[in-house]
């Protein structure tokens, strides 16, 4: 069984109406002129497509943030860039939104985000049904959106009692199949000063699920910095890091012989 799993790659398409500049998308703007255009290449999406076909993968997943500042024009060329893997009938596919695919309150970058949402997700999963666990291939997989539009400067986000609720009854399912978290954020983070305004908090319940194993394995974007945190059995945590400026996703291949998780960080040029 192979998982393929990607993120982070935050398109930038321009803005759709003037209120653009006068809530979190003006600073979305200064953060891509002065940032993310130096750093993010979407050429890299098209790459990263055939390089994931060719691995001939059986799931296949974007942990989130494929757009900037969640307007209808970066969900487009995020959709278009990732055409060829949804209409591809080879592996299942899944997404769940990011911080940035969530990122205002307007009504026309909500109903982008439900269509792009539905579209990325073959219309198997509807935004409002999330959370959802769903057995794919021998492995049960969570899907959670921890992610809503927040507060000017912040990349935070909380996770609700229903998700964590949800979550907690999943990872006690008694199981032989392997469980799966899939989420933008990372649960094992070092909380120092500056991760204050990007963390997720409430997680702790969650943590400890996986910390003490009922949850195998969390698979998540969010940081930019590809990592993996994983023992000896492929157990833990995977960030996939950002395929457009880090060039690279990850390939998690799951032995059930050996009951065995192995990773690897396949590069994009
Ligand atoms: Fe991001
Ligand atoms: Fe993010």
């Amino acid at each position: 069984m192979k998982i393929a799993v990607f993120s982070d790659s935050h398109a930038y398409g321009g803005h759709s109406s003037w209120n653009a500049f006068f809530d979190k998308r003006a600073i979305g703007l200064l953060n891509y002129l002065y940032v993310r255009k130096h750093r993010h290449k979407q050429e890299l999406l098209g790459k990263m497509v055939s390089k994931i076909i060719e691995t001939k993968p059986d799931v296949v997943i974007c942990t989130g943030d494929v757009s900037t500042s969640g307007e209808l024009s970066e969900f487009d060329i995020a959709c278009k860039y990732l055409k060829p893997l949804v209409e591809n009938e080879n592996f299942d596919m899944f997404y769940v939104p990011g911080n940035h695919d969530c990122y205002v309150e307007d009504e026309k970058c909500l109903k982008a985000l439900k269509e792009t949402f539905s579209y990325l997700n073959r219309g198997k999963l509807k935004l409002e049904d999330m959370p959802k666990s769903l057995i794919i291939k021998g492995i049960s997989f969570c899907f959670v959106n921890v992610c809503k539009p927040s507060n000017l400067f912040l990349s935070t986000a909380v996770m609700s009692k229903q998700n964590s609720d949800y979550i907690l009854r999943w990872a006690e399912t008694e199981t032989k199949m392997p469980k799966i978290l899939v989420d933008h954020y990372p649960l094992i983070e070092k909380h120092t000063f500056i991760r204050c305004r990007h963390r997720l908090y409430g997680e702790k319940e969650v943590l400890s699920a996986l910390k003490n194993k009922k949850i195998d394995l969390s698979v998540c974007g969010h940081v930019h910095h590809p990592t993996a945190k994983i023992d000896d059995r492929g157990r833990g945590e995977i960030v996939a890091g950002s395929i457009t400026a880090n060039r690279s996703f990850a390939l998690i291949e799951y032995s059930e012989k050996d009951d065995k998780f192995e990773y690897s960080k396949i590069s994009v040029n």
